[in-house]
C-alpha cells in the first residue's frame, strides 16, 4: 500500500470508529424508549429563585404534578443567582438525569453549560423565561410569550391615557428574558404621546419594587401619569409607596403583568386597571415533553402558553377561582 492511500485508510477506519461510539452526538432516548413512563422519570428543575408569587406557583406546579405522576424531581433553588443554577445542572448531569427543566434566571451565559448536558445525552427543556444561546444546544423553550405581554401592556396603557401622558416603568430582573421581551414589546406599541420619563429595576420582587417607586414619587411627584410594572409583587411594593405618599387609587394609573392573586387585589381595590396574564402553571406540559423525549419522539421546538388580559371589573368574581 502507497503512504497516500495507507493515510486515507486510516483516516476510514478512524471515522467508521467515531460513528459507530456516536461520534460525541447527543443520544436522548432513554433506556427505556420507546416505552418510558413517567414513573421511569428523574427530572432536574434547578429553579432560579422564590422572587414572587408567580414563581412560587411554578415550583408547586412542578412539584405537585412530579408527585401526582411519580416522577423523581432533583429540585433546588438557585436564589436568582446564575451561577447557582449552573452548579446545580452540573449535579444533575454528573447524577445522570432523564431531562432537564431550566428556567434561566438571565437570557445570556448559558453556552458552556448546555454544551456539557448535550455532550452527556442530556436533554433540556427551556422552560419560562427564554435563552439567547443556540437552538441546537436544547430541545425546546415551554413559556410565555414576553414580547407580546410587553405589547399588550402597551395597549392597556395607551387605552388608558389617550391624550398621552408621562410614564414610569418598574422593570423586572435586569437581563432576564421577562424584563427584556416586555421592555421591548412595550416599546413596540406604545403611542408616541406618552413618553417613559424613567424606568428601573425592581428585580420582579415587593421588596425591591418599593423604594424604587419611593424614589420615582421624590424626582418627579405629579408628573407621573402612569406606571407600567412588569409583575404583580413590584406593584404590590410600587403601591405601598404610593400610599405611603398619600396618592390614592388611580392618580398614577397602573398596568402590571402576572394575574396572581395579587394583582388581582389591587385591581378589586382600584390601584391597577390591567393585569397581563403570565401562567406559571407549566409543570404538566413540561413533563409531558420530558417523556416524549425519553420516548424518542418528536417535539415541537417551541410552544408559547396561551394569556389574556384581566380587568377591574371581573377581578372579584374570579378571584376566588384564582390557582395562583
Ligand atoms: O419569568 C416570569 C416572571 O418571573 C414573572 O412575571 C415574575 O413574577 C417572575 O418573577
Amino acid at each position: 500500500m502507497s503512504r497516500i492511500k495507507s493515510i486515507a485508510f486510516l483516516l476510514l477506519v478512524a471515522t467508521l470508529a467515531l460513528a459507530a461510539c456516536g461520534g460525541g452526538a447527543a443520544e436522548e432516548e432513554a433506556d427505556c424508549a420507546p416505552n418510558c413512563e413517567y414513573t421511569d422519570m428523574v427530572f432536574c428543575y434547578p429553579q432560579l429563585g422564590a422572587e414572587s408569587d408567580w414563581r412560587t406557583a411554578n415550583t408547586a406546579s412542578f412539584k405537585e404534578n412530579a408527585g401526582d405522576l411519580g416522577i423523581r424531581l432533583i429540585f433546588s433553588d438557585a436564589q436568582q443567582k446564575q451561577e447557582n443554577q449552573i452548579s446545580a445542572m452540573r449535579a444533575c448531569i454528573q447524577q445522570e438525569v432523564d431531562v432537564i427543566g431550566l428556567p434561566p434566571v438571565v437570557e445570556d451565559g448559558w453556552e458552556a453549560v448546555l454544551t456539557e448536558a448535550q455532550d452527556a445525552g442530556i436533554p433540556v427543556i427551556i422552560v419560562d423565561r427564554s435563552v439567547t444561546a443556540d437552538e441546537s444546544l436544547y430541545a425546546s423553550h415551554i413559556g410565555s410569550n414576553m414580547v407580546l405581554e410587553g405589547q399588550r401592556s402597551a395597549d392597556e396603557m395607551n387605552s388608558l391615557l389617550p391624550d398621552g401622558g408621562k410614564i414610569v416603568e418598574l422593570s423586572g430582573t435586569t437581563g432576564s428574558g421577562a424584563a427584556v421581551g416586555r421592555a421591548e414589546g412595550f416599546r413596540m406599541n406604545l403611542n408616541d404621546n406618552i413618553e417613559i420619563i424613567d424606568s428601573q429595576t425592581g428585580n420582579f420582587t415587593t421588596a425591591e419594587g418599593k423604594p424604587v417607586m419611593e424614589a420615582f414619587l421624590t424626582k418627579y411627584g405629579d408628573e407621573i401619569d402612569g406606571a407600567f410594572i412588569h409583575n404583580d409583587n413590584m406593584a404590590i411594593g410600587a403601591v405601598e409607596a404610593m400610599k405611603a405618599a398619600g396618592l390614592q387609587p388611580g392618580d398614577i394609573v397602573i398596568v402590571s403583568v402576572d394575574g396572581t392573586r395579587g394583582g388581582f387585589q389591587l385591581m378589586i381595590d382600584g390601584w391597577v386597571q390591567a393585569d397581563v396574564e403570565c401562567n406559571p402553571l407549566l409543570g404538566s406540559q413540561v413533563y409531558a415533553m420530558a417523556l416524549q423525549l425519553m420516548n424518542g419522539e418528536t417535539i415541537d421546538r417551541e410552544v408559547l402558553t396561551d394569556e389574556t388580559v384581566y380587568y377591574p371589573g371581573e377581578a372579584e368574581e374570579l378571584l376566588p377561582s384564582r390557582q395562583y
